[in-house]
């Protein structure tokens, strides 16, 4: 396909999905419509200058490729210039826990009878959220193209991924070779299946992953009984092709955008048919407890909390992000102020929003600030910056040198030697021994 060829790309919510969508596609030579139901965002995104989110490479992006990018208001706009619109709205969890899909069922309700167009599914949505779209309008194309990118490395996760899942029923499938197509310059694997098991796909691989995290945070609990270190446990076990390093990183647990909604959409999925999914009710249960656990180490050491100053580190869920969905930092400000501590925080990129959600913490403009005086500091976020603290200095700027790395990120020894009281998650001497 020469660039002259590529045709126009619609995509309808242009948050990290939809902005990461939109800026590659045009990087790709695509001319794309963007459409959003905020009007500050897309004010925003025609302005130019900074984008309404934090996230590596975009900006250039986004920068580099203004003449094919078109943001607007109006989905008419959209549906005039593109046949494929990746739909990229939020599906955020509702007090039951199901995904909400209000906003997937307010774009399919705006899209014209008649099957010029074809809805490719990028949101997350419950496996047979496809099929009960076409039974409600059955002249609907649609394809399910679930997305696997992180956020810190969104724009390299969509330019080279691991594999593109393509889910289309019969009477789809024209519009399924035209995904394909748009895809297959990436050079990922590109797998075809039904739509029903494509949206399964996705649902599957972050409960999969969700419980690699917390199946290692239980053995680092363990790992602090019996004296034995967490990240060479890890390190043994993901040698071994079958089981892989990734996500074998004991720490606070798992947050963010996805994980916690997906695990509980796919727990709420099985329950509404009967199934009670018992591996995933434990994932999620574990994750709770291993937020709370930095507390039970601080009164290690600090005995009573009230009136203690504690330092967070980092509020963003990960590194190279400022979105706090589901944010430990969020159960852990909220579990200190609970005992009685005073906490102050840094994060470099998410305080604008961390603010909005933590009326009762201090912000402070750099970590060495939210040191000064502190009687202990919880490391949240593994910010490469953090690492680069002149942690001798900080020492003596706290009013006790006491630290509890939540992301095993600092070296125990150095901290040691710079006369820091040393507290990893399942590293040796972590524990009670
Ligand atoms: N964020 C991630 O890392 C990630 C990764 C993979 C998949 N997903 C999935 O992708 C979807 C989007 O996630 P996100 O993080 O980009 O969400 P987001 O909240 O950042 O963005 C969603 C955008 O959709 C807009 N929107 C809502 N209703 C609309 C409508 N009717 N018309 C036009 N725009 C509308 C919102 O204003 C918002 O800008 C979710 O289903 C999520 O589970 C997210």
């Amino acid at each position: 396909m020469s660039e002259s060829e590529k045709p126009a790309i619609g995509v309808i919510g242009v948050g990290w999905v939809g902005l990461v969508t939109a800026g590659c596609f045009a990087e790709l030579g695509h001319p794309v419509w963007a459409v959003d139901i905020d009007e500050r965002k897309v004010a925003m995104l025609n302005a130019g200058g900074s984008l309404p989110i934090h996230e590596p490479g975009l900006p250039e992006l986004v920068e580099a490729n203004r003449e094919r990018l078109h943001f607007t208001t109006e989905i008419g706009e959209v549906l005039e210039q593109a046949r494929l619109l990746f739909c990229c709205v939020d599906t955020p969890p509702t007090y039951s826990g199901d995904a909400d899909l209000s906003r997937v069922q307010a774009v399919v309700a705006q899209l014209p009878a008649g099957g010029e167009h074809a809805l490719v599914m990028k949101s997350t949505v419950p496996s047979g959220t496809g099929r009960t779209i076409r039974r409600d309008k059955p002249d609907l194309t649609y394809v399910s193209c679930p997305e696997f990118l992180k956020e810190g490395t969104a724009v390299v996760d969509f330019m080279r991924p691991d594999r593109v899942v393509i889910g289309a029923d019969p009477g789809s499938e024209d519009a399924a070779d035209l995904v394909e197509a748009v895809y297959e310059p990436l050079g990922g694997q590109i797998l075809r299946t039904d739509v029903a098991s494509a949206e399964m796909i996705k649902l599957a691989s972050n409960a999969f992953l969700a419980t690699k995290i917390s199946f290692i945070n239980e053995i680092a609990v363990v790992c602090e009984e019996v004296g034995a270190d967490v990240g060479e446990v890890a390190r043994g076990m993901g040698l071994d092709e079958r089981i892989a390093p990734g996500f074998l990183r004991a720490g606070l647990g798992w947050g963010g955008s996805c994980f916690g909604k997906d695990v509980s959409a796919l727990k709420k999925l099985a329950a509404n048919s009967g199934y009670h999914f018992q591996l995933i009710t434990s994932v999620i249960e574990v994750n709770e407890l291993q937020k709370r656990r930095v507390v039970g180490k601080l009164s290690k050491h600090l005995g009573n909390l009230v009136g203690k100053q504690i330092a967070l580190l980092g509020f963003a869920f990960k590194p190279h992000t400022d979105d706090m969905r589901d944010a430990s930092s969020l159960v852990l400000a909220a579990r200190l102020l609970g005992e009685g501590a005073r906490v102050r925080g840094y994060d470099p990129v998410a305080e604008h929003r961390a603010r909005k959600l933590l009326p009762s913490v201090e912000f402070s403009d750099s970590a060495a600030e939210a040191l000064d005086g502190a009687d202990a500091a919880v490391l949240v976020t593994e910010w490469p910056e953090f690492a680069e603290l002149d942690w001798g200095e900080m020492a003596v700027r706290m009013a006790n040198p006491l630290i509890v790395d939540g992301r095993n990120f600092l070296d125990p020894e150095r901290m040691r030697a710079a006369g820091y009281t040393y507290e990893g998650i399942g590293r040796a001497s972590s524990g009670t021994r």
